[in-house]
């Protein structure tokens, strides 16, 4: 059984990394596509509460929503991301997971799916999205869900967000990027991963060049320097199929910023952002 509780985590650097850019690319294909169909393929439970056994305990949310919420600079999208939580969180008692926010920035129109394995962390993420009716709550394996639907017919916008707990889930990002051809072509991914170690890191984004694969931004936020420590030195994300020019240049104006409110050494290397 695995121990993974999105709880202890929610609301730290990776989180403020990843959604800033997921209401950033959400917002950018409502643009262009009235009707949007979603689907988070590791949903976690929805809604985190800062006053709580899981985030109480190592407070990562302090070195992440924390200290973001203090930003005062002009990027639109960290400014675009503090609005939208601030209208989202209302008393600004809990932090949001990927769920809740997509939930509430989409319109009728849309279709969510939102796909959890763990029955506990499911039946909460049921309980709170309760409100919403275009949504679809799934008790099941997310890799597997996306093999069963995703076919070139179709179009859809993908975050794809595991524990890693397991370097099987490596495995499982390599193997849906070989097969962007035959299922993806349509549609948008998200992928998140974390930096656990520099060099393993550079083996595992070396491999996903070495794919060839055409339109895929690479973003990367280092916050912490290659000590010995267990735990996250940083995270990064996986843009697959969006295409509009200007992502590249708004994704190194937000790093820039990022960098320096959240990163926790100062012989950090720089973040990244390139094609692969
Ligand atoms: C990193 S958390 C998700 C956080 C969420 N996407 C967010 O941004 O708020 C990963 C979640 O995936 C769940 N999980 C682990 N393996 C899974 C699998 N194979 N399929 C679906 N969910 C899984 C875990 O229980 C955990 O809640």
């Amino acid at each position: 059984m695995l121990s993974y509780k999105h709880g202890f985590h929610a609301g730290n650097h990776a989180d403020v990394f990843k959604h800033i850019v997921l209401i950033y690319l959400y917002n950018m294909a409502k643009k262009y596509h009235k009707s949007i169909s979603y689907i988070d393929t590791h949903s976690g439970n929805g809604i985190y509460k800062y006053i709580s056994r899981y985030m109480d305990k190592n407070k990562e949310y302090k070195y992440g929503i924390k200290k973001i919420e203090k930003y005062e600079g002009n990027n639109i999208l960290i400014l675009n991301y503090l609005k939208k939580l601030k209208i989202i969180t209302k008393n600004n008692n809990f932090y949001p997971g990927s769920p809740f926010i997509i939930s509430n920035l989409s319109t009728n129109l849309d279709k969510l799916f939102f796909c959890e394995l763990h029955n506990n962390e499911f039946s909460s993420l049921k309980k709170n999205l309760n409100n919403f009716t275009n949504i679809k709550i799934i008790n099941t394996d997310g890799f597997n869900y996306l093999d069963k639907v995703l076919n070139n017919d179709k179009s859809f916008f993908i975050l794809i967000d595991p524990s890693y707990e397991i370097k099987d889930d490596f495995e499982k990002i390599y193997n849906i990027l070989d097969n962007i051809e035959s299922k993806f072509l349509k549609s948008k991914m998200l992928i998140w991963y974390p930096i656990l170690n520099y060099n393993e890191n550079d083996i595992f984004i070396e491999n996903i060049r070495k794919k060839g694969i055409s339109n895929l931004i690479n973003a990367e936020l280092p916050i912490n320097s290659n000590n010995d420590d267990l735990g996250l030195k940083g995270s990064g994300l996986l843009l697959v199929n969006f295409n509009e020019n200007k992502i590249l240049k708004d994704l190194k104006l937000l790093l820039k910023d990022l960098n320096v409110y959240l990163k926790q050494s100062d012989d950090v290397y720089n973040p990244k952002v390139r094609y692969l």
